[in-house]
């Protein structure tokens, strides 16, 4: 038995000693499962607190304002007359409470100003009234001019700065002289529009200043860093913020940094020394949070007569914000997924007044997939090839750039199981196959997506009575990490699912990698494990025997000769905390979540209208830790190709760069009846030990990578058209 002082330690495991695949020889038979959620009741019956829904006494409601220039200044706001109308509080306005993160932290630009405009759509006020419909009122109908700069740059096509951001060069070889001398090559363009992120639940914050130190409920992704971004922007420090999300309705990019109506909203409430909610309309949502960047894209592509890549170019030009840092890392996946030696990549970013573009959903691969995985239709049929004879000449043995090894990849597998599945034999010649009106069609495309750790940290307590907690400020954007620690922690405690609590989505709690980038579960996961393995050691140590020969299962230990209730072994609660950190695990590997996607579609022959049949997404991502949640990870990236394949599209207005469609009638996601039958297969065998001390690897944004260029092949496949403007809108078709 342990002494009666309560336990804590601080797990620092290496990777190797994790190397025996310790989750593998665990009892409990919980993790990877189809568990379903805990948080699902709560969810389906409308009974999950989400942001907007947290009510606090004397709430105040605030509305932002927009820009309706392009750029240019605010010269007067009429406040007195705003404030005139009924229920009116306040109205806020200027730098830096509603700046644009491009002018710099609230400690370089202090001093409160009108706020510059930089794109058609901008926050650049805030109204708070006693309702809702005040608010709007005051804020829709705000007196207020500007300066307007004529002549700002909004088409990236015509944008007169440009410029190639550090790194994004790469001239290896000679690619133009490769592609003299090929047998076979390819040199075509692709574009894909700017997309909107459309998480469900718009961007809503509460907040409130309690005894000096800021409480916000809001709907984000990363807590640890949105509480010091939101610090910045307050200009308070880090331990005067607090940041509650335990649940939110989906991000898809739009919720990694703090968005503007948490600082409007956390603002307003300091100044009025009352709660403030402000919430995002739709269209808010579609102007205010981040756009994914439009694309142009050029692939060159050689082979010899053997179908092995000797060339490889991809260039691609896409915009954002002056001086804003991100762009869209299209090429991200086509450096390491093929080999050839003669390479060559080049991004162009044009600058551009639109709205701030940032990550959305598999930022990189999502649409560089699309160019580069229908290219890759185009020189297998330049070359006579089966599509999936082409790729699977073409994956390297080591990385084409810098050598390094790969680690766990199932592209081969996933592209020869999947033809097996999909029955791939039976795909014919272009335009070979009519069913009545519409012309039927397969494509292929590989998938993969870059595979990243952050760095996290979580708390497990276990408690005599046999239950235990789980803490962190990881957050459960609707991916089911709620689910996956309780099946983690059961796992290794050898705990069933009823006695694991889960605390999520509090900035107080242990630090996390949050959610974004599909580096959640595993980082978070590998954190949780961690630290319940920190427990078992201890259990172990109290049993007297090695953690080796522990088997705990069910609330019970046995180990040796014996099996005893975990009450019998402690009498005060084991507190551990788990810490992973990149470092931790090795650099000397390339590693990614691999996948193949098969779409069959139908195009009908007199309208060019294209439905997708059928879609098949085969995937490689290390361990699987709940089965029902990962497929269903994979069947959202794939509806999610279905919109960028056929139907999503920002439209901007040519002359001052607004978002013309700025609503989800006008921005078509897929709804049911976009979306067939749709197969995930996950290899689940498949374990990476280079990856994270869990073998997991990240599936939130494979399922997109690459599934609207299986469609887009398919669409060629069907009736002899290569449509290599998306989305594949009818009129693109014929
Ligand atoms: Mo993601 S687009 O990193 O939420």
């Amino acid at each position: 038995m342990m002494d009666g002082t309560p336990k804590a330690f601080d797990v620092a495991l290496t990777m190797d000693e994790t190397q025996p695949r310790v989750l593998d020889r665990m009892a409990q038979g919980l993790l990877g499962t189809a568990m379903d959620r805990p948080d699902g009741p709560l969810k389906v019956t409308g009974t999950a607190p989400y942001a907007a829904e947290h009510s606090v006494d004397g709430l105040a409601t605030g509305f932002l304002v927009r820009a309706t220039i392009t750029r240019g200044r605010v010269a007067h706001v009429n406040v007195e007359g705003a404030m005139a109308l009924d229920g009116v509080l306040a109205v806020f306005t200027g730098d830096p409470l509603l700046r644009n993160p491009a002018q710099g932290t609230a400690a370089e630009a202090p001093e409160q100003v009108l706020p510059e405009v930089h794109y058609l759509g901008q926050p650049i006020a805030l109204v708070v009234a006693e309702t809702f419909e005040q608010a709007r009122h005051a804020a829709q109908t705000l007196d207020l001019t500007y300066d307007a700069e004529e002549g700002a740059d909004v088409d990236p096509a015509t944008a007169t700065e440009t410029e190639t951001p550090k790194g994004k060069r790469l001239d290896q070889g000679d690619l133009a002289a490769a592609m003299e001398v090929a047998a076979h090559s390819v040199d075509t363009r692709y574009t894909t529009p700017g997309h909107s992120s459309a998480p469900m639940e718009p961007h809503a914050s509460v907040a409130q200043w309690i005894d000096g130190r800021l409480e916000l409920h809001g709907a984000y992704q990363m807590l640890k860093y949105n509480v010091a971004e939101l610090a910045d922007a307050l200009g308070v420090d880090e331990s005067a913020v607090r940041i509650h999300a335990p649940y939110v309705g989906g991000g898809f990019g739009s919720k990694l940094g703090i968005a503007p109506e948490a600082v409007a909203a956390a603002h307003a409430a300091r100044e009025l020394d009352r709660p403030v909610r402000v919430v995002l309309t739709r269209d808010q949502v579609f102007e205010m949070t981040m756009r994914r960047s439009e694309t142009v894209q050029r692939l060159r592509l050689a082979c010899n007569g053997e179908g092995h890549l000797t060339a490889l170019g991809h260039e691609d030009r896409v915009s954002n914000l002056p001086d804003e840092g991100f762009a869209e890392p299209t090429a991200q996946g086509t450096h390491f997924l093929y080999g050839g030696e003669n390479r060559f990549f080049e991004q162009t970013v044009a600058r551009v007044h639109r709205s701030c573009a940032g990550s959305v959903r598999a930022p990189g691969e999502a649409v560089g997939m699309i160019a580069l995985e229908c290219a890759m239709d185009e020189l297998a049929e330049a070359a006579g090839l089966d599509p999936i004879d082409l790729r699977l000449r073409n994956i390297p043995d080591t990385h084409p750039e810098d050598d390094l090894p790969y680690s766990e990849r199932g592209l081969a597998r996933c592209l020869t199981e999947g033809a097996e599945r999909f029955g791939w034999s039976g795909r014919g010649a272009p335009a070979s196959r009519l069913e009545g009106d519409w012309w039927v069609g397969m494509g292929v495309a590989s998938a993969v997506r870059t595979n990243i750790l952050g760095e996290s940290k979580a708390r497990v307590t276990l408690r005599p009575d046999g239950t235990a907690l789980c803490e962190t400020d990881m957050t459960d954007i609707g991916t089911g990490t709620y689910a996956i620690l309780t099946q983690i922690v059961g796992e290794m405690l050898g705990l069933p699912r009823d006695r694991i609590e889960v605390a999520l989505g509090d900035s107080d709690l242990p630090k996390s990698s949050g959610s974004g980038g599909s580096w959640g579960a595993q980082s978070c996961g590998s954190a949780v494990f961690l630290a319940a393995k920190g427990i078992r050691n201890a259990l172990a140590e109290a049993a007297g025997v090695a953690e080796d020969d522990l088997t705990l299962k069910d609330g019970f230990a046995t180990g040796g000769n014996t099996r005893r209730p975990l009450s019998d072994l402690i009498t005060d609660p084991i507190v551990c905390e788990g810490h992973v950190q990149p470092g931790d695990t090795s650099d000397d590997f390339s590693i990614a979540g691999y996948g193949a996607h098969f779409a069959e579609v139908g195009v009908h022959r007199d309208t060019g209208e294209v439905r997708v049949r059928r879609m098949l997404g085969v995937f490689s991502i290390g361990r699987v830790l709940n089965h029902k949640t990962a497929v269903s990870q994979c069947h959202g990236g794939m509806i999610w190709g279905i919109g960028s394949a056929l139907t999503e599209e920002l439209m901007h207005d040519r002359s001052d760069g607004r978002i013309v469609n700025h609503n989800l009638a006008e921005y078509h996601v897929p709804v049911s009846l976009d979306v067939p039958q749709l197969d995930a297969l996950l290899l689940e065998d498949t374990r990476d030990d280079e990856a994270n001390p869990i073998q997991a690897k990240g599936i939130g944004e494979l399922g997109i990578s690459g599934a609207a260029g299986a469609i887009g092949n398919a669409i060629y496949n069907a009736c002899g058209v290569r449509v290599r403007d998306f989305p594949a809108t009818p009129d693109k078709v014929f």
